[in-house]
């Protein structure tokens, strides 16, 4: 595997592949690697002829300076486990690499999806996300690029991103790899004690509650709304066992209409509905969803 440190390297790499008329995959990554990136990796090993991963801890997109100084790093591994799955290439930048001191700021304002959830309770947090996605994107041109539904607001958000833009890539979207316990894989998850790890499992059974207890109602009620008291009930149902753990402190449970990203009170069964969750496990912050329907 190539590790490319600076954009001159990976501009060379890139002209070698489009020497071979290559079609080329990519995953930008923050690194500490698991197998929730090894399965992005692994998607584009086998659809392009070749991959390239970044690993770039964007500062700009950490709005607490704490969990940036906290974020693990373990490039010795991650490059070992790039080369067992045969990965062709890593873009590893420095921070003067991908940032110059007279960088304009581009505002993109172009969605509410923005603001609400991960935007609002981390503010500037997609902004920053943007901004390097964007550089990435511009930098490497692949033909497909890979994000998983774990960050599934970050998702959306690059969707909407490439489309308003015109950007000439496909976005493959992957499903959230969980461990035996059903806890979703996170590079965060690294830094959990014993008994936080075992807390954390409250954020998948929260989900999964839910997803039960809806589809459960339309198959006994067998009517094709479910009304907003109902839906309170079951929501405080599905996160008791969260509220009432001192491990865990819940920072929002919402559930949005998949189709426009908007909150919903109420639950109409022709529509599709995700579940979107973050908790504190100390002050290791954790996100999950889940798909309703
Ligand atoms: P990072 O958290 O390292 O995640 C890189 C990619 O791996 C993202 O698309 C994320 O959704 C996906 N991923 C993480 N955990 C996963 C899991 N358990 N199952 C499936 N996919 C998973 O997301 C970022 O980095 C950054 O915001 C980035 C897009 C690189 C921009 O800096």
């Amino acid at each position: 595997m190539e590790i490319l440190r600076t954009i001159s390297s990976l501009q060379s790499f890139l002209q070698k592949c489009r020497k071979q008329q290559g079609v080329i995959g990519f995953v930008p990554t923050m690194g500490a690697l698991h197998n929730g990136h090894l399965s992005l990796l692994t998607k584009s090993i086998q659809n392009n002829h070749y991959t390239i991963c970044s690993i770039y801890i964007n500062p700009k997109q950490f709005n607490n300076k704490a969990d940036l100084a906290s974020y693990p790093r373990t490039t010795r591994s991650d490059i070992e486990q790039l080369t067992r799955i045969n990965c062709d290439a890593l873009f590893l930048p420095s921070d003067s690499e991908m940032y110059q001191s007279d960088d304009v700021s581009v505002e993109y304002s172009f969605t509410n999806l923005f603001n609400t959830l991960e935007g609002e309770k981390r503010p500037g947090h997609f902004l920053g996300v943007v901004t390097i996605v964007h550089k990435l994107l511009n930098l490497v041109r692949p033909d497909k690029v890979y994000f998983g539904e774990k960050d599934y607001q970050q998702l959306r958000i690059i969707q909407l991103f490439v489309e308003k833009y015109n950007f000439p890539v496909e976005i493959v979207g992957c499903p959230t790899v969980r461990n035996s316990k059903g806890l979703a894989l996170s590079s965060r998850n690294k830094n959990l004690k014993i008994d936080q790890e075992k807390a954390a499992l409250h954020i998948v059974k929260a989900l999964r509650k839910i997803k039960k207890d809806i589809i459960e109602f339309k198959r006994t009620r067998s009517k094709a709304l479910l009304n907003g008291k109902d839906l309170v009930r079951l929501k405080h149902l599905a996160i008791k066992s969260i509220v009432e753990n001192p491990l865990i402190k819940l920072d929002y449970f919402e559930i949005i209409e998949s189709e426009n990203f908007r909150f919903t009170d109420y639950i109409d069964y022709n529509k599709n509905y995700r579940a979107l969750i973050a908790v504190y496990v100390g002050q290791i912050r954790l996100i999950d969803n889940i798909s309703i329907n």
